[in-house]
């Protein structure tokens, strides 16, 4: 039998050896999952590892190897100060997408409504309904196997101010919002093809890439969306990390909005498009 320390230094080397971005942080999330303990708390224990568990990091090590992302493995995500589930039917929440919940939930106003639309994990609208729970969220995806992830992280986060259903963008929409949370597909087919195959083998396409350069589903829901905004109602846009100059020139062309800005990413990006009717 091997104790926790050596088999955590070995899941290191192991993940190390398949190329795998970060090693450690991976590891650690293998160890929280499995243990269902703090890694602070693992780190400074010393004990003896059954051969059971052995066996199910060699098994995670496998699928690894066949670049299957952790996330998929383990079944569940970090994602701002939550942990998500997830599933291969719906994008892994990227970091970046924690700006777009910190500007929703610092400007949506009190009582505010949103709607998260191509919600998948419920990333966003499970998020920002945490942390406001004075807000009433509508989340929608066009995928229903998506929506059953969503509506699981609203279940286990036990909340009350979230509902979902399924819609083509607007298609099944009848109200008016506050705020609009649009991360939809924006990849553009070209460049799809030239992801790693972590994401080309089992992220959803549908969470990924549209037509007209990944902007179809972007201007659709800008040409769309001043119909489901109340006044003074605000949309943010994700985007790819060039895509931002030509929405902003889409959305004036709509002249339907009082302000139009960006935000940048972590890398500099301007990976947000925030207009305002
Ligand atoms: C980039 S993923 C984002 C998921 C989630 N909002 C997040 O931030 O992790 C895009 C999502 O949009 C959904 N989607 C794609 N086309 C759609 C459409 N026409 N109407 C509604 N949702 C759509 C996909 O199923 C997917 O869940």
């Amino acid at each position: 039998m091997k104790n926790n320390q050596q088999l955590f230094n070995e899941l290191i080397r192991s993940f190390a050896e398949l190329g795998v971005d970060s090693p450690q942080a991976e590891a650690r999330m293998v160890f929280e999952a499995i243990f269902e303990r703090d890694f602070k708390y693992l780190s400074l224990k010393n004990f003896q590892v059954s051969e059971a568990v052995t066996d199910k990091i060699s098994q995670i090590i496998e699928r690894r190897k066949k670049h299957e992302p952790i996330q998929y493995i383990l079944g569940k995500a970090p994602f701002y100060n939550y942990e998500l589930i997830v599933n291969e039917n719906v994008l892994i929440p990227r970091a970046e997408t924690e700006i777009m919940v910190e500007y929703i939930i610092k400007n949506i106003p009190e009582k505010g409504t949103l709607l998260d639309i191509g919600c998948g994990s419920g990333t966003i609208g499970v998020t920002c309904a945490y942390e406001r729970s004075d807000i009433q969220v509508t989340a929608v995806d066009i995928s229903p196997e998506a929506l059953k992830i969503a509506k699981l992280n609203a279940e286990n986060y036990q909340l009350k101010n979230i509902k979902f259903f399924e819609s083509n963008l607007f298609s099944n929409v009848d109200s008016k919002f506050d705020f609009i949370a649009a991360n939809l597909p924006y990849i553009p087919y070209s460049e799809y093809l030239e992801c790693p195959s972590e994401v080309i083998n089992f992220e959803p396409e549908i969470a990924l890439t549209t037509e007209n350069n990944g902007l179809k589903l972007i201007y659709q829901t800008a040409e769309q969306c001043s119909n489901y905004l109340n006044n003074n109602g605000v949309i943010i846009f994700e985007n790819g990390y060039n895509q931002a100059a030509k929405i902003v020139e889409f959305l004036e062309k709509l002249n339907n909005f009082s302000e139009i800005f960006t935000i940048k990413d972590y890398n500099d990006y301007h990976r947000f498009t925030v207009a305002k009717l």
